[in-house]
């Protein structure tokens, strides 16, 4: 079991957004801003998931489960509302977010659908952000310094991502959930994930009148196919998905903790209540 903690950031997001907040970079802030668009009706779904599936344990396992639950529920909750208020900016920018009401629909037809289904989705979808997040931690200056409040902001969401990366595979387990559903979830939530990033992507951009300058398409070519290119790094542990033995815990966690320990001065920790029944 993990110790998770809720840590509360200390950034003003009141102040707005820089139209190319990354580094001047076009393609990463479009980019960026995509993943934050998903990211409060994601996590919503994350968090529905875990504490349904908790509910769903026999109450002689839930004790182990407990602590754990409540720490995942109290970090992505925060990382909704950070990312609420980071959203709203870039509606007043004029970005539009269609991948929202696009998942929303998508997510319709598994209500009533056994929790498994929906923790092989949240578990598919956590390993895609645990891999994405050590990327970023380990390619911290790709974010830029242009706006240090978001910059803090993707590390700290990157950081416990990367703590909170077994939770929802674990209870999946513990339900009985199979090797044949969890990397079927995975083949399923790849699509639906690379199709929504670029979507969201391509009209961030379009709506931002870069999407046809040729320094974007030369800034997305080296971020993503580059010597250190984002799907060159990433493949690799994805693909480590499949496998039978596969649990999230054998990929390292280290620059998740180095960071959360070098920057303790950006966070305050705080309680978590009520998450789950106690
Ligand atoms: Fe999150
Ligand atoms: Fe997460």
């Amino acid at each position: 079991m993990t110790d998770l903690v809720v840590r509360r950031l200390l950034v003003d997001m009141e102040k707005p957004i820089p139209r190319h907040w990354c580094a001047g970079d076009a393609f990463r802030t479009a980019l960026f801003d995509a993943l934050s668009m998903s990211f409060p009706v994601g996590e919503q779904f994350f968090i529905d998931s875990v504490r349904n599936g908790f509910k769903a344990l026999p109450a002689d396992r839930q004790d182990e489960f407990r602590a754990e639950v409540q720490g995942f529920v109290g970090q992505e909750a925060t990382h909704r509302r950070l990312h609420s208020l980071y959203n709203a900016h870039l509606e007043k920018l004029g970005l539009v977010n269609d991948w929202e009401p696009r998942a929303r629909k998508r997510l319709q037809p598994l209500e009533g659908q056994h929790v498994l289904h929906w923790l092989g989705i949240t578990a598919a979808n956590e390993h895609f952000t645990a891999i994405f997040a050590d990327f970023m931690l380990h390619n911290a200056d790709l974010l830029g310094d242009r706006d240090p409040r978001l910059k803090t902001l993707w590390l700290w969401h990157s950081a416990e991502e990367s703590e909170h990366k077994s939770t929802a595979f674990d209870l999946y387990q513990a339900l009985g959930g199979n090797h044949e559903w969890r990397v079927k979830w995975m083949r399923r939530v790849t699509v639906f994930f690379l199709t929504d990033t670029l979507m969201q992507t391509v009209r961030n951009l379009r709506r931002d009148g870069t999407l046809w300058k040729w320094s974007t398409w030369k800034s997305a070519g080296s971020f993503l196919f580059g010597k250190r290119g984002l799907v060159r790094l990433t493949y690799q542990p994805w693909k480590e998905y499949f496998r039978h033995d596969f649990h999230p815990n054998q990929q390292d966690s280290a620059a998740s903790v180095r960071w959360l320990q070098e920057n303790s001065h950006q966070f305050t920790p705080v309680g978590q209540r009520d998450a789950v029944p106690a």
